[in-house]
């Protein structure tokens, strides 16, 4: 046994109805984790609820060791949707769950060293810590204070719409067009440039902060790494960088016109400096909840455990969706991989080139690791097609239509009719994004009869996911220059290497019915294969911050070869198309009509 195999990474993964934390060992292993489910609605917070389970068979109850307070409903919870469109989170409260959710996993280690010892075997240890996040997510503090002002504007909040029609009128399609090309990114509510605009006009804290050049800016990432270490580390990683539509995709830089196209002044802004995914950004501290307006406490026996692993550094960052990449091994050019979270996000890797969609899909980084030397350690791009709504339809069908009682209910309810009975659901909650960009678009129930049932909406809000996933590969293979219809002819798409295989994980990718229902959609040319690694995000964390040393012998692996056999893994369930050919065409023309009728509602 060599000391590689009793390190391990710490890696924490803020999504956005979720936190967690996982100690990954070298093989990719889960050594002990603990997650909390952000609560939506004051006085109902799972957000207190802290269990711990570890791998190794141990189970305990954080709560007990730690007496940890969650501050839930005299504050009002987690996540917040004041009005319609708008989807809020609370700074300080995603900083505490993603250090309670660290604490418990340091507690449940604890245990594990402890039997370790009984059977005569060496302590694990964490080497360091990563860090993966939903991204775009807009966050503005006070650079004197570290405070939070406002809350978080969420990804997929459309709040600003308005400014981005304003922009889109005034600005020329040409010039439009030059700029998403710099930035990979078209003008849209999704990213951050729109809410940190937004935020100056309509807060007077901020706008007084920010002519008094004291506003700091971050995404999840920045606000993260800034209060958890010592040095108050302002950086942001260049995948996460690449959300804002202020860098300049090709130099990984903050570029003067993008910020002007925002009315930016970044002499008044704090920016975070753009940092690799994959390098030292600073020692764990524990940061002081309190003194950031967070009630709920860490109790003195978990401030007490995570002073325990005070220093380790913190050395690796992705954006989620990049995060999950390189978490499903898909780290060459031509590999590919959709997450199903909150929304849903099919990422193909293009290599050391930056691809610009002319169908529709984004340029964005896929991961950086210049510890890695020439070719692995070169910066990766990937072609992404993003879709605003994909858990979330699931979570309102629970939350707000009471359809079913658990989310994982939805697939055996879809499954209790053999389709939707002519119900086409765009669920367009946030607009539509990839490959549509329509702000403007709501969500939409077309073609329900008395015959409709709870199982026909069901079935329909888990078509509107996979068809979305359907038009994104179809963008994607025009990109390519594929001819005709990539996905009825089998032809290969960019640069020829064939995607014929769509390697999938997420939340949704669990259900066996939901993933034949994407497969039927997408015909018999792909073959949807299930993650071997179930926590692919968190995982891809683990992997930047155990690449992050220019020395080989200090790294977890030694290159993107070692992480690949290392990690490895089955497949565990392949899905392919069992529907007939001419009702597949029916229902996709169904659905691109119900997504004309969604298009522009609202304006
Ligand atoms: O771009 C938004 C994305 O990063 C959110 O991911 O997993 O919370 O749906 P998720």
């Amino acid at each position: 046994m060599s000391a590689r195999d009793t390190q391990l990474v710490a890696s924490i993964d803020i999504g956005t109805t979720s936190s967690r934390a996982i100690l990954f060992n070298r093989k990719g292993q889960e050594i002990a984790k603990h997650q909390i489910e952000y609560s939506t609605t004051a006085n109902t917070s799972a957000d207190g609820e802290v269990k711990v389970f570890s791998a190794e068979g141990i189970t305990i109850t954080a709560t007990e060791d730690l007496e940890i307070e969650n501050e839930n409903d005299s504050k009002g919870p987690t996540l917040r949707f004041p009005e319609p469109g708008w989807v809020e989170v609370k700074p300080a409260h995603v900083l505490a769950n993603g250090i309670q959710c660290l604490a418990a996993c340091v507690v449940s280690l604890d245990h594990i060293n402890k039997k370790r010892a009984d059977a005569g075997e060496k302590p694990y240890s964490i080497a360091s810590i990563g860090i993966a996040n939903m991204r775009e997510t807009t966050i503005v503090w006070d650079a004197k204070t570290g405070r939070s002002l406002n809350y978080g504007i969420v990804w997929n909040d459309t709040r600003t719409s308005e400014i981005v029609n304003k922009k889109k009128a005034e600005v020329s399609a040409e010039r439009l067009e030059e700029l998403r090309q710099k930035s990979g990114v078209p003008v849209s509510t999704y990213f951050s440039a729109s809410k940190l605009r937004w935020l100056i006009d309509n807060d007077s804290e901020v706008k007084a902060l920010y002519d008094a050049g004291e506003l700091m800016f971050g995404t999840v990432d920045t606000w993260l790494i800034y209060h958890l270490t010592k040095e108050h580390a302002h950086v942001s990683d260049v995948t996460n960088a690449s959300r804002t539509q202020f860098m300049d995709i090709s130099t990984f830089k903050y570029d003067d016109e993008l910020l002007q196209l925002w009315d930016i002044d970044q002499t008044k802004v704090q920016l975070p400096k753009i940092v690799s995914s994959s390098e030292r950004y600073g020692s764990f501290s524990v940061p002081d909840l309190a003194k950031l307006g967070y009630s709920g406490a860490l109790s003195t026996a978990a401030v007490e455990k995570l002073n325990t692993i005070a220093g380790i550094p913190i050395a690796g960052c992705l954006g989620d969706q990049s995060a999950s990449l390189v978490g499903q091994l898909a780290l060459k050019q031509g590999a590919a991989k959709c997450t199903y979270g909150t929304g849903c996000f099919l990422l193909y890797n293009t290599g050391n080139k930056t691809l610009i969609s002319k169908h529709g899909a984004l340029t964005t980084v896929g991961y950086w690791f210049p510890s890695l030397g020439e070719n692995d350690g070169a910066p990766h791009y990937a072609l992404e097609g993003s879709i605003a709504v994909a858990g979330s339809v699931v979570q309102w069908l629970r939350d707000n239509l009471k359809l079913i009682s658990a989310a994982q209910d939805i697939g055996p309810l879809a499954s209790q009719v053999p389709n939707t009975g002519g119900a086409v659901f765009v669920p367009a909650f946030s607009g539509l994004f990839a490959p549509y960009w329509d702000s403007e678009a709501r969500g939409t129930i077309l073609g329900l009869t008395q015959y409709t049932t709870a199982a026909h909406i069901a079935r329909a809000a888990l078509e509107g996911v996979c068809y979305q996933a359907r038009a994104i590969l179809k963008a994607m293979a025009s990109d390519a220059g594929a001819q005709g219809d990539f996905l009825e002819q089998a032809v290969g798409t960019y640069e020829k290497a064939p995607l014929s295989l769509l390697a999938v994980d997420g939340g949704m990718s669990k259900s066996d019915e939901v993933m034949q229902i994407q497969a039927d959609i997408l015909g018999p040319c792909v073959t949807v294969r299930r993650s071997p690694n179930a926590e692919a995000t968190a995982l891809g964390a683990a992997i930047a911050a155990g690449m992050a040393s220019t020395k080989a012998e200090d790294r977890l692996w030694d290159n993107l070869e070692d992480v690949i056999s290392a990690i490895g893994g089955e497949s565990t369930g392949d899905f392919v198309s069992q529907s007939v050919d001419t009702e597949r065409r029916r229902a996709w023309t169904l659905w691109e009509r119900a997504v004309e009728r969604a298009s522009g509602w609202i304006s």
